[in-house]
């Protein structure tokens, strides 16, 4: 498939037996890596979904743990601060009786100025055969997928790409609005992303997985933060993606499925791009009143960290249609299920 083709239709997939080695069996699964979702197609997508399912009753068991990747190292690499995204990944891959390294870039040899290439060269020597890895640079994954031996996972690099949160943000609308058959559960449903796009790797990301399944998306935000969407918006609409740029918030959280809300991400962020915080949060802030012109029931999500007052009141992160932390829940099964995958293909 390519990036901006249209949607297209689901072929039946085979769910893989989680609960016995990845290489025993067809996986049908050919990714070696997972570096973001612009290359996965709607069966890839399902494949994941359904492998998810599969994870998330594991973790239903008394004993949530299968023995699937048992001897397997995986090594987690962060260049940048995570709670959800690197616990979960290790919480996955321990479910899945892998070896897990935890190396955080601020306590190793990279503050003495180890490059990049020579951390991944190191660490593969010293075992590992996975590799998930966080960076601030957009595209270091893409450079330790060229030299390491085994499989790279993205864990977000810079504002580029987030695919496990895209997959997981995938999982949890299909978990709350689909019917359970062959769709993905979004086609159809109107998708909101509300807030700092321009800076937001989950924002890229899920642009691809939730147009590719069908979704009619909307971007929201203030004209700076949405600086450079309206050519791709318009590219997507070109082969048939439903995919819509405006400042108009309430046009856009008019009948909304789905609303999520992105943190203002300061780090990233130069100065002039917002006046105040307060303007901010007063012109765009996701609070209970402009939920009320949502479809009824809209779920509310957000990728965290959150920023309460700011991109979104307390009361609606805390409210009866929030799903923020089914969110962080299902990105265990999601990560359960992409390292099974991945494990799976062979390297030969
Ligand atoms: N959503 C997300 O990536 O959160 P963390 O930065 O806590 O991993």
């Amino acid at each position: 498939m390519n990036v901006m083709d249209g949607p297209e239709a689901i072929p039946e997939v085979v769910v893989p037996s989680v609960d016995v080695a990845p290489e025993s069996q067809p996986v049908g699964w050919r990714h070696r890596h997972l570096l973001d979702v612009d290359g996965l197609t709607a069966a890839d997508l399902d494949l994941v979904m359904r492998t998810a399912d599969a994870m998330l009753e594991v973790l239903t068991r008394p004993i949530t743990k299968v023995p699937a990747l048992r001897g397997r190292n995986v090594t987690i690499l962060f260049y940048e601060a995570s709670t959800r995204t690197r616990v979960s990944f290790e919480v996955a891959a321990k479910n899945l009786s892998a070896d897990v390294v935890n190396i955080a870039a601020a306590t190793s040899s990279v503050t003495k100025g180890e490059s990049l290439v020579d951390t991944v060269r190191t660490v593969e020597a010293l075992g590992a055969q996975m590799l998930v890895i966080r960076h601030a640079v957009s595209g270091a994954p893409y450079l330790a997928a060229e030299i390491f031996g085994g499989s790279v996972l993205n864990g977000g690099d810079g504002w580029h790409a987030h695919p496990t949160q895209a997959l997981l943000d995938l999982y949890t609308m299909r978990s709350r609005l689909g019917t359970g058959g062959a769709d993905l559960g979004v086609a159809g449903k109107k998708i909101v992303i509300l807030g700092d796009v321009l800076h937001s790797r989950v924002a890229r990301s899920n642009i691809w997985s939730l147009t590719a399944a069908g979704a009619d998306l909307w971007l929201c935000g203030p004209a700076t933060l949405l600086r450079g969407f309206e050519a791709w918006a318009g590219r997507g609409a070109a082969a048939g993606r439903r995919f819509n740029v405006t400042s108009d918030v309430a046009a856009a959280l008019r009948d909304a499925d789905v609303v999520m809300a992105l943190r203002i991400q300061r780090e990233r962020m130069a100065s002039g791009l917002l006046p105040s915080m307060r303007e901010y949060a007063a012109r765009y802030g996701l609070t209970a009143e402009r939920l009320r012109t949502a479809h009824p029931g809209a779920l509310v999500m957000h990728p965290g960290p959150m920023n309460e007052g700011v991109e979104i009141a307390a009361d609606v992160a805390a409210g009866t249609q929030s799903v923020i932390t089914d969110q962080v829940t299902n990105g265990v099964a999601i990560r359960m299920a992409l390292l099974y995958l991945l494990a799976g293909v062979s390297h030969a």
